[in-house]
C-alpha cells in the first residue's frame, strides 16, 4: 500500500514549556509544514499517566493544554493549514491502544528506558498508565497511519517499539487485511522517527550534563518560552560557564559540556552550525558570547511569548483551535479504526 506522507507528533501538557521543547520539537513542527500533512496533537491522556501533583490537576490541565496550544501557534503552526488538537477529543486513541495492547509482548515494555526513569525506586507505586504510556504513543501515530515523527533523542525507543506494534499488527493480521482487501498486507506504516538539528537536546543552564527540563527546581536552569526579554537576559548571563574563552573548533567543545550547550543554542536558532558559529565567536570570551546568545534569544523567543500571552487571555479562541483540530482529526481516524475493527474481527454498524 502506499502511504500518504503524514506527520504526527505529539506534547504532553505538563506545563512550563521551555527552550528544549522548542528547539528539539517544535521548530522541527513548524519547518515540515512546508513538506507534509501534519497532524500536531497536545497528549493529554498521556499527561495523566503521572501523579495528579505533576500534570496540575483537573484544574491544571487544561491550562496547561491551552499553554502547548498557544505555543504552537505562536511559534508559526497553522491550525487551518494542519491539524492540532488535544488528544482526548478523539476516543480512536484509547480505542486502538487497547487493540495494540493486546498485541505488543509484556517484554518489549519491560525494556523500555523512560519508564524507568519515570517510576523511579517504587516502580511497584507507578500508575498502569504509565507503564502503557508507549502504547498509546504508536496508537497516536498509527490512527492517522502517520508516516513521518518528528520526535526528540529521548523517543527514539518510543518510536521504534510503534515500529514494532506495526509489523506485528501486519503480520499477525495478514490474511485479514487481505481478504478485507486492505492492501497486501502492510496496514500500518513503519513511522520514521525524525530527529534533526543540532540542538535535539538542550541541556541545563546549571549544569550542561543535564536536560533542560521543566522539573528541575531551579527556574535558572531554563528558559521558559514564556519569559520576556529581561528574563531571558538574565538566565543567559547566570548560565553556568567554564573560565577557558570558547574553543575555536567543535572537538573543543567534547569536554566543556555548558560551553557546548550554549553554543548548540546559538546554532540551532540561528540555523547555523556549531562550527561556523566557533568560526565567528572562538577565541573570544564568554561574557561577548553571552551578549550576542541575549541579543538571538531575545529576537527569535520575545515575540513567540507576547504572541502566547496573547494567545492564552483568550481561551475561547484556543479552544475553537481544538475543537475544529479534533473533527478534523477524527474525521481520519474514523477510517483507521472501521478498517481495524472488520481486521481484527469487530462487528460494527455499517
Ligand atoms: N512521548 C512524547 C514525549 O514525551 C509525546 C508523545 C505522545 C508523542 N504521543 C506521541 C510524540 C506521538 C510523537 C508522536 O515527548
Amino acid at each position: 500500500m502506499a502511504f500518504v506522507e503524514r506527520v504526527f507528533s505529539g506534547v504532553q501538557p505538563t506545563g512550563n514549556l521551555h527552550l528544549g521543547n522548542y528547539l528539539g520539537a517544535i521548530v522541527n513542527f513548524v519547518k515540515m509544514q512546508e513538506t507534509h500533512n501534519c497532524i500536531y496533537c497536545v497528549v493529554d491522556m498521556h499527561a495523566i499517566t503521572m501523579p495528579t501533583d505533576v500534570w496540575g490537576g483537573p484544574t491544571g490541565l487544561p491550562r496547561a493544554t491551552r499553554e502547548v496550544t498557544a505555543a504552537f501557534i505562536a511559534a508559526g503552526i497553522d491550525p487551518k493549514k494542519h491539524i492540532v488538537f488535544n488528544q482526548s477529543q478523539v476516543s480512536g486513541h484509547a480505542e486502538l491502544a487497547w487493540i495494540f495492547n493486546c498485541v505488543a509482548r509484556i517484554g518489549w515494555l519491560n525494556r523500555m528506558t523512560q519508564f524507568k526513569e519515570k517510576a523511579g525506586k517504587d516502580r511497584e507505586n507507578a500508575s498502569v498508565g504509565l507503564y502503557d504510556y508507549p502504547v498509546l504513543m504508536a496508537a497516536d501515530i498509527l490512527l492517522y497511519r502517520a508516516t513521518h515523527v518528528p520526535v526528540g533523542e529521548d523517543q527514539k525507543q518510543h518510536l521504534e517499539l510503534a515500529r514494532d506494534i506495526a509489523q506485528k499488527f501486519n503480520n499477525d493480521f495478514g490474511d485479514s487485511i487481505r481478504s478485507n482487501g486492505f492492501g497486501d498486507g502492510l496496514f500500518f506504516p513503519q513511522p520514521e522517527p525524525f530527529i534533526t538539528g543540532p540542538a535535539t537536546r538542550v541541556m541545563s543552564l546549571r549544569d550542561g550534563t543535564k536536560k533542560m527540563s521543566k522539573s528541575d527546581a531551579s527556574d535558572y536552569s531554563r528558559i521558559n518560552l514564556t519569559d520576556d526579554a529581561d528574563m531571558i537576559a538574565q538566565k543567559i548571563r547566570k548560565a553556568k560557564t567554564d573560565p577557558e574563552p570558547l574553543p575555536t573548533e567543535e572537538k573543543g567543545l567534547e569536554t566543556r559540556p555548558e560551553a557546548d550547550n550554549l553554543v548548540g543554542i546559538y546554532a540551532a536558532l540561528s540555523n547555523r552550525s556549531k562550527a561556523e558559529v566557533l568560526r565567528e565567536f572562538g577565541g573570544g570570551q564568554f561574557s561577548s558570547f553571552k551578549n550576542a546568545l541575549v541579543e538571538l534569544c531575545v529576537a527569535k523567543l520575545a515575540p513567540i511569548a507576547a504572541d502566547m500571552k496573547r494567545l492564552t487571555a483568550d481561551p475561547g479562541y484556543v479552544d475553537s483551535v481544538l475543537i475544529d483540530g479534533a473533527e478534523r482529526a477524527t474525521a481520519i481516524a474514523a477510517e483507521t479504526m472501521a478498517m481495524t475493527r472488520d481486521i481484527v474481527g469487530f462487528i460494527r454498524k455499517r
